[in-house]
């Protein structure tokens, strides 16, 4: 099937959502109710999960000086402190494993198979919180800081072994919200029926014009295309240590 030209007569709630919906890091010091936290986070447990494993959890932060040691360990990123609540979303095959007990068995541990489902499942049930924020006039950014030092952050929010925060999401209300960011092009995303190769230059460049000219109207512009930044950030590897960290939190990834 060909892509259609415009999909902007095919509009929901949801999709107006997500169209508009970018990071917020900058709130007003007014605190979200807990009630609107366990709204979000009730809904957003709606998400699908692996064979209905549920693997993550939830660890809410209203606490300014945890809020303080996590921004620290995220490497400095102030908005955590500004944020009315950081939400730690965690890979959790700790409560999986009691369940199992109780249901007569032992959680098979030691493979990668566990892990990225535990991951997969606190992906979406993040995202699911994230939306779930947004349409109820909430702002926030996820926060991947969180595996700078994830032993750090275990220790601060007292996890146990099989608990490891995959990513942080910070929530409060914004004291600004900024345009929605450019995506590339549905034509290099999206393929149908079978993989195909695209003219990635092209593409690309177009999509580092796209950035930086919504740069120059937010005046954040840098004359840094998105490609250069990405080669700058991503030519070596990161976070070298994660593999070794993780096995001693309980989760491998050989
Ligand atoms: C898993 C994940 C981790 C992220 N980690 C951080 C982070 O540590 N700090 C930050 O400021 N933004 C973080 N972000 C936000 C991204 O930078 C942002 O989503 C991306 O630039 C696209 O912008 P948008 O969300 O406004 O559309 C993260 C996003 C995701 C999905």
């Amino acid at each position: 099937m060909d892509q259609p030209a415009s999909t902007d007569h095919l509009s929901s709630a949801v999709i107006d959502c997500l169209k508009r919906r970018a990071s917020v890091r900058a709130f007003t010091t007014e605190p979200v109710p807990d009630e609107m936290i366990e709204a979000v986070l009730n809904a957003a447990k709606h998400a699908p999960t692996s064979s209905n494993l549920q693997a993550y959890s939830f660890v809410v932060v209203r606490d300014t000086d945890t809020k303080a040691i996590l921004a620290e360990l995220a490497g400095g990123q102030q908005h955590i402190n500004e944020a009315s609540v950081m939400v730690a979303i965690c890979a959790d095959i700790n409560r999986l494993g009691h369940v199992i007990e109780i249901g007569g068995g032992s959680l098979a541990h030691g493979h990668l198979e566990m892990s990225l489902v535990a991951v997969i499942d606190a992906a979406l049930v993040g995202m699911s919180a994230s939306l779930a924020a947004d349409s109820l006039g909430l702002g926030g950014c996820m926060i991947g800081g969180m595996r700078n030092d994830p032993l750090g952050v275990a220790k601060a929010l007292g996890l146990p072994t099989g608990v490891f925060v995959a990513f942080g999401m910070t929530l409060g209300w914004p004291a600004e919200r900024p345009p929605s960011k450019p995506r590339y092009a549905d034509e290099g995303l999206i393929h149908w029926e079978r993989y195909e190769a695209k003219p990635l230059d092209i593409l690309t460049a177009n999509y580092n014009a796209d950035l930086e000219a919504q740069k120059v109207t937010t005046g954040r512009a840098d004359g840094v295309p998105w490609a250069e930044r990405l080669a700058k950030g991503f030519s070596q590897p990161k976070r070298t240590e994660l593999k070794a960290v993780l096995s001693e939190l309980g989760f491998d990834f050989e």
